[in-house]
């Protein structure tokens, strides 16, 4: 059994690249190592977590001596690290959290990997450190046409004439894109310095199950639901791409087995929104689930105070992923959304925990012993 380690499987999109590898492949030893903050949740992983071929560590990512003994325990040949401060809102109220664990986190798990696989015969042979990032490190493009304009290549309108490639510079916002474009630097470094074989990529927004509740899209149909006010930042013309998460983590898949060493691949949805047009379809597709007069929820919408720093509008140019690996998003957004609509509403009680703190309790109780 080959051995993989996949840091923040706990969380929204760590879950769901768990998920995948544990039930594609039977011959890989999955283990999550996660540190459980606030975002990370076993729950997420119920339908695994007995899986033969599937471990559990509980573990900081920055506790380096752990991460090693772990890799040489384990017999680790690949890692695909997810784990992260991931939340603009919180890294603007607490930077210093996100460069520990984005920073010094990801520079823990690089010289882990690095000593252990220095110590063996075949050296880096078959071996991957795949860095899992974000669009955000590029900053934030121009919204040259704020009604949006039709392109043939989207599922949706395009609102500029620019996007993020792989060759864009980086010019990183808010204190959490920065600790990100910096962990991507030291990866970077990792391979340029020492040979190390990484892989990064940058991804734009993801939405689907298993989101923690503070993200646009899971908190507003939480709101809606509970006719609570939906607080859109500015004016509600950002505008982000999205992509379902399990084509995301389709994506992670394909370029842990197939992409380049020491390349960088973009991965987007072709599919750019305004929030605003985002919170109305939600408002919609919400109502019409639980069976509410249409739009009746339009008058929950409030306007308040934007982000502070808060990027225009995200972008990405998935074409070079397209080309070389045949990657494409699978789910077109209206298909996305009502998916996710219903799996929120279906599971109330997941978001009741998290929300109510309760899950904390529920994963101390059950894996206190491990
Ligand atoms: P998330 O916040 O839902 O999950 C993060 C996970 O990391 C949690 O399980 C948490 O417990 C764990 N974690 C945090 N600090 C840790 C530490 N010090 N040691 C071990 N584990 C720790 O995040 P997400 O939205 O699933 O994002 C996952 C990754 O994908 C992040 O690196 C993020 O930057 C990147 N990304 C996210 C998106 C998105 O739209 N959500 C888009 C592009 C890239
Ligand atoms: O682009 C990829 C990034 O997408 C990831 O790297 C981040 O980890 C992920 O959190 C996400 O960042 P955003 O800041 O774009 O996502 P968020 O869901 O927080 O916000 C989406 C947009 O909605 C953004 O323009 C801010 C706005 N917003 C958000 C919240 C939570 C609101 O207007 N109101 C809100 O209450």
């Amino acid at each position: 059994m080959k051995s993989i380690i996949i840091t923040g499987g706990a969380g929204f999109i760590g879950s769901h690249v768990v998920r995948l590898f544990v039930n594609k492949y039977p011959d890989y030893k999955i283990i999550n190592v996660d540190k459980l903050t606030y975002a990370g949740n076993l729950a997420n992983l119920k339908d695994i977590e007995n899986a033969p071929n599937y471990r559990f560590v509980k573990a900081d990512i920055c506790d380096f001596q752990t991460i090693y003994s772990l890799m040489q325990e384990e017999k680790v040949v690949g890692v695909i690290h997810l784990a992260a401060e991931s939340h603009v809102d919180r890294s603007i109220k607490d930077p210093f959290s996100f460069a520990q664990t984005n920073v010094m986190g990801t520079l823990s798990l690089l010289q882990a990997a690095k000593l252990y696989w220095d110590s063996l015969p075949e050296k880096y042979e078959g071996k991957r450190f795949y860095h899992i990032s974000t669009d955000e490190v590029y900053g934030a493009l121009e919204l040259n046409h704020p009604e949006g304009i039709n392109s043939p290549q989207t599922q949706h309108k395009v609102y500029g004439d620019d996007f993020f490639r792989e060759t864009n510079k980086y010019q990183p916002h808010s204190p959490y894109s920065a600790a990100k474009a910096s962990s991507d630097h030291f990866v970077r470094a990792f391979h340029d310095t020492y040979g190390l074989p990484t892989i990064v990529t940058n991804c734009s927004n993801n939405y689907g199950p298993y989101q923690f509740p503070e993200k646009l899209i899971p908190l507003f149909i939480n709101n809606i639901r509970h006719r609570k006010p939906l607080p859109v930042y500015g004016k509600g013309e950002n505008v982000r791409d999205w992509l379902y998460v399990e084509d995301h983590a389709r994506a992670i898949d394909l370029i842990f087995h197939k992409g380049k060493i020491a390349d960088t691949y973009n991965i987007g949805g072709f599919n750019e929104w305004k929030n605003i047009d985002i919170v109305k379809v939600l408002i919609k597709v919400v109502d019409e689930a639980l069976g509410r007069k249409e739009n009746e929820d339009l008058d929950l919408i409030t306007y308040v105070t934007d982000r502070a720093g808060h990027d225009l509008r995200y972008a990405i140019d998935a074409t070079n992923l397209q080309k070389e690996l045949g990657w494409s998003p699978s789910l077109q957004f209206e298909e996305g959304i009502r998916k996710t609509v219903q799996w929120y509403l279906n599971n109330q009680a997941w978001l009741d925990n998290i929300t109510s703190g309760e899950y904390e309790k529920y994963y101390e109780e059950m894996y206190k012993n491990r």
